[in-house]
């Protein structure tokens, strides 16, 4: 099918090279002109694996372009995505600028039917808001259809999330656009629930609000833990064997963070109070994620004491493993947290280092992991990076002042910590 995605942003990118992979026709638009060059030469802007090898191949077959105009976009496709981003307000509301204005620029150029399919995420009751638009701003009485087809795709296994979904929602308010949308995923295998636009839209707010509240309920349960002697793994092991509950997202940690939980946990509850519902579950929720940093933090202060000029290396600095992706990152937090009382930090990360650095100054960045504790006080894991399993613990025992390690990750063996001579510090446990 001949398909324009309009954003070419982390979702945008993923979503249209899938597409191009599985066959369909897709032309990205973006309006950052810089962005597009780097992408038309085979260049990619994010870090998320698997993804540059799929741009280059279906760049290479003619299947996948870029462009930065919206007219050549939406006059060669029969479907129009729209992938901006909608990013929070200082209310925590959505700041919907970016959706209006492509639901403005889709309208001024369209000329015979088109589907125009919201994947952005969005506030319930946006579609009809896009409806409208487009209606106003369409110069002649042309044809079109609104669809809500929200992403689920985890930044670090996006690409493989993308081509093996568990599900695809698919929002609309006529039965007309539903073949086209049921032909765009054919080719990956999976359930299609077609429904209505508005719970299309609350099914995205509601699953990620619902997976932030699995974790805040596994870091709820490691204060327990800590507070009796239990381990917190054991639980969400045995817990997480019950298939009513499930093991997924039940690793406890020193808090979520990114550009999607946080973001959406905020515009939920606003879109509730819109709605006239105060959903005090999710603030909750946003109260034990917020608190699990703090006790981290004050696991380090309670220890090491005074931290003014104490050295401590970081491990990982990416708001979860897989990427580069800093943003609301509880490691950068971290590191800002500790900064702030003085400490000298030498910090390493497999991909963000770059990404890092406008946000992270005065601090040493290390070229490989073994390195990072050498002179440190202490050491700390921030991110769940798989190759952080593998670091040399005895080297690193060696090289450090004191061997104290505080992990936010539980990557490593209590047992074997404490045999190789580490005092250890971990969540829940
Ligand atoms: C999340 C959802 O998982 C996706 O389904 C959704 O499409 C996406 O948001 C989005 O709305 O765009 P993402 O933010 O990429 O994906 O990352 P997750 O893997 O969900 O992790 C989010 C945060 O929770 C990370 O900081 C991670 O370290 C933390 N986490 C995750 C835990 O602390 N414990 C867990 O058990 C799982």
């Amino acid at each position: 099918m001949k398909v324009s995605i309009i954003g070419t942003g982390y979702v945008g990118l993923v979503t249209g090279t899938c597409f191009a992979e599985v066959g369909h026709k897709v032309i990205c638009v973006d309006c950052d002109d810089e962005k597009v060059k780097l992408l038309q030469q085979g260049g990619v802007p994010i870090y998320e694996p698997g993804l540059e090898e799929l741009i280059q191949k279906n760049v290479a077959s003619g299947g996948l372009t870029f462009t930065t105009s919206t007219r050549e976009g939406v006059e060669k496709s029969d479907i129009i995505f729209i992938a901006v981003p909608t990013p929070p307000l200082p209310d925590g509301s959505v700041d919907l600028s970016f959706m209006e204005g492509v639901a403005r620029d889709i309208a001024s150029v369209m000329t015979s039917y088109k589907i125009v399919v919201d994947k952005s995420t969005v506030p319930v009751k946006t579609g009809d808001k896009v409806v409208e638009t487009i209606r106003r701003y369409c110069k002649s009485q042309v044809e079109f259809d609104v669809v809500s087809n929200p992403e689920f795709l985890r930044e670090g296994f996006a690409v493989g999330d993308f081509l093996k979904p568990d599900r695809v929602v698919v929002g609309v308010r006529s039965q007309r656009p539903v073949t086209a949308m049921r032909e765009m995923y054919a080719p990956f295998n999976c359930p299609i629930i077609v429904t209505d636009i508005n719970s299309a839209e609350l099914i995205k707010h509601a699953a990620n609000s619902f997976l932030a509240l699995k974790i805040s309920y596994i870091n709820a349960i490691s204060v327990l833990c800590e507070a009796s002697g239990a381990n917190v793994q054991e639980v969400a092991n045995g817990i997480g064997m019950d298939h009513r509950i499930g093991r997924a997202f039940l690793d406890s940690s020193l808090g979520f963070g990114g550009s999607c939980f946080p973001k959406d946990l905020s515009a939920f509850i606003k879109i509730s109070e819109k709605l006239g519902y105060d959903f005090a579950l999710l603030k909750e929720v946003q109260c034990i994620n917020a608190r699990q940093m703090d006790r981290f933090f004050k696991k380090i202060v309670d220890t090491l004491w005074v931290l003014k000029d104490k050295k401590i290396g970081v491990l990982g600095l990416a708001f979860k493993q897989n990427t580069d992706d800093v943003r609301m990152s509880p490691a950068i937090e971290l590191c800002q947290r500790l900064q702030k009382e003085g400490a000298i930090l030498r910090v390493y990360d497999p991909k963000a280092m770059e990404k890092a650095k406008s946000l992270l100054q005065n601090v040493t960045y290390v070229a490989d992991m073994n390195s990072v504790a050498e002179g440190c006080d202490a050491l700390v894991v921030a991110t769940e990076w798989p190759e952080f399993k593998k670091l040399d613990l005895e080297r690193v025992r060696k090289v450090m002042t004191h061997p104290i390690m505080f992990d936010g990750r539980n990557l490593f063996d209590l047992e074997e910590m404490e045999r190789l001579g580490f005092i250890y510090k971990s969540i829940g446990r």
